[in-house]
């Protein structure tokens, strides 16, 4: 019965030709690009915010889920409706990260370990009470000459997998998120390395724990050069390489790949998902998974430098997400482009 539940939301949120607005920014990383943009980095900002994403009109024709954060779920709209029930009533299901953050690995400079293992089978209950119907834990690998080391992936794999299996038994879709950072100047095939080594350890700790992967959505990075190296492949290099290496490192039966934008910009992020949703179109049903989005800064970010905290800039704001995730929701379809881009 469990399983029938998790695979049924695994697959609204994947496969009805729409992606995820991840909107589940901590106080701390949400007071960060408030204070980039001149916002006001208080709570009754961050709740106006969330409401001016979660109401955009017609959202939910592009986005089948939102990821919220704990603060936001606990938070009603100016009308005094639960975040969650709002989004729900709006055809979207609400999401909720669980993790509390990647914090210093001991003994392991410069490489971070993801928390929040304990007491996580009561949190879950009580986000399921909330209305919660999948969750997200972020894991982040940094990347260099001598990074990672095999004992960083291990132990967040380890820690994914712990999450993974946790989310399945409360009734939660797991959304695992082993995100390879951009910052450095590292190649194309640096990054095509690492990641496959990541997710196949990654893959192995989910087995090892019993997670049922029809119940489960990887959210990956795609592969993609450090942001400092010289050589910017074309999209369609980039969309060859990310499909390849998750064929080869991911199982068929996952319900999902929903990808994470890490600090690409809006415009490359909807460009890339095409090329590779023109790839799958292409190959017939050799990839056998939807290739979805799951973006934050990708999807969100015109919109908050639009809002600048002021309500008068709303509704251009809601315009302006409504037209990222119009892009993106083409982009699964392989029909983005730079007309629809200029509309
Ligand atoms: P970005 O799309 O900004 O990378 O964020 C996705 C996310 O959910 C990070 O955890």
């Amino acid at each position: 019965m469990k399983n029938r539940q998790l695979t049924d939301t695994a697959q609204a949120l994947v496969c009805g030709g729409r992606g995820l607005l991840a909107m589940d920014e901590s106080n701390g990383t949400c007071n960060k690009r408030f204070a980039a943009a001149g916002i006001t980095q208080t709570e009754p900002f961050r709740r106006a915010y969330r409401e001016l994403l979660a109401t955009t009109p017609n959202l939910s024709t592009c986005i089948s889920g939102a990821i919220l954060y704990d603060e936001t779920i606990r938070q009603r709209t100016a009308e005094g409706v639960p975040f969650a029930t709002l989004l729900t009533e709006a055809g979207i299901i609400p999401g909720i990260k669980v993790d509390i953050g990647a914090k210093e690995m001991a003994g392991h400079p410069s490489e971070a370990i993801t928390g929040g293992l304990d007491g996580l089978r009561e949190r879950l209950a009580d986000y399921w009470s909330m209305g919660a119907r999948f969750a997200k834990w972020r894991a982040v690998i940094a990347l260099d000459d001598r990074l990672p080391t095999a004992a960083c992936i291990a132990a967040n794999a380890e820690a994914l997998a712990g999450y993974a299996a946790l989310c399945q038994e409360a009734g939660l879709v797991p959304i695992v998120e082993p995100e390879v950072l951009m910052a450095g100047d590292h190649d194309l095939e640096r990054c095509r390395l690492v990641t496959e080594t990541v997710l196949h350890t990654v893959f192995d700790a989910l087995y090892e724990q019993g997670v049922m992967l029809e119940g489960l959505i990887l959210k990956p990075n795609m592969i993609l050069p450090g942001l400092a190296c010289p050589i910017q492949p074309a999209a369609d290099v980039i969309a060859e390489a990310t499909v390849t290496s998750l064929l080869r490192v991911v199982p068929a039966a996952v319900a999902g790949i929903a990808f994470l934008s890490g600090g690409q910009s809006g415009e490359l992020a909807s460009e890339r998902l095409n090329a590779m949703n023109i790839k799958a179109k292409a190959s017939g049903s050799r990839i056998p998974w939807p290739l979805v989005f799951s973006f934050a800064r990708a999807i969100q970010r015109p919109a908050l430098e639009i809002w600048k905290g002021q309500a008068v800039n709303t509704a251009h704001a809601q315009q302006a997400l409504y037209h990222r995730a119009r892009c993106n929701h083409a982009a699964l379809r392989g029909e983005y482009s730079a007309a629809l881009e200029a509309a």
